[in-house]
């Protein structure tokens, strides 16, 4: 099992190489920055948005603008600050226009999605409209019919507790939502408090590792170091 340190530093290492990714050409040549997501990298509570827009792409944090700052406020009203949850994206990269994400970038993208949620071990992921919701539950129900609704979900190598909302973007466009959001909102700590759910058995880790002699390469150049400040880490 991994330590705590050695989870963030695997974390600023998966961050480094969303840093350069260039697999989706059009978002690649048009973003600024990779928003790769800030917080605690040993959450308990992680929200996973649709993608950054305009301010997020200039300042490379996630929800850094209205939509943040309702985050923000609802975290304050169940006792949370920001950098004690760890907040994150489908995407990494802003859609030219805040489009939305087409299914081969969410594919694409969903890997590094994957290994947060492995490095960081959160115990509730709050999906955070539609795209997240799909991605993350694996079926095309959409977020209407599930918020508030939470379920125990194997997402990746991990069991969590999934609790999907309503995107804070799309209910500051019907005011009646920001109150659904809220009431949603203040079951978090209860799911919270229930913990980890049983996590499936990691049978490959049982098997001994075959040792394989490798033969000697030419050192790789090291990268350069990724600050926690870049991040959004604390
Ligand atoms: N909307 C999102 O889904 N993510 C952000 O980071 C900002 C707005």
């Amino acid at each position: 099992m991994p330590s705590k340190d050695e989870r963030r530093e695997a974390l600023k290492a998966v961050f480094h190489e969303a840093r350069g990714c260039v697999k989706c050409p059009q978002l690649a040549q048009t973003r600024h920055t990779v928003v790769f997501g800030a917080g605690n990298a040993d959450a308990d509570l992680m929200f996973v948005g649709e993608a950054p827009g305009r301010n997020e792409d200039e300042q490379g944090l996630p929800f850094v603008g209205q939509a943040g700052k309702l985050l923000e406020t609802l975290l304050g009203e169940i006792g949370l600050t920001r950098d004690e949850v760890f907040i994150t994206n489908t995407l990494k990269c802003r859609p030219p226009g805040n489009r939305d994400p087409h299914p081969v970038e969410i594919e694409r993208c969903q890997a590094y999605l994957f290994r947060q949620i492995e490095l960081v071990e959160p115990t509730v992921i709050c999906t955070l409209g539609n795209f997240s919701t799909k991605l993350l539950r694996g079926d095309p129900t959409g977020i209407t019919r599930l918020h508030g609704r939470e379920e125990v979900r194997v997402v990746g190598p991990r069991a969590v507790r999934l609790y999907p909302l309503f995107h804070p973007a799309a209910a500051l466009y019907t005011p009646a939502n920001v109150e659904v959001l809220r009431r949603d909102f203040a079951r978090i700590p209860e799911l919270l408090a229930l913990g980890a759910p049983e996590q499936p058995r990691r049978l490959v880790e049982e098997e001994p590792e075959p040792v394989i002699e490798e033969p000697a390469l030419a050192a790789e150049p090291e990268p350069e170091p990724v600050a926690a400040a870049q991040l959004g880490l604390f």
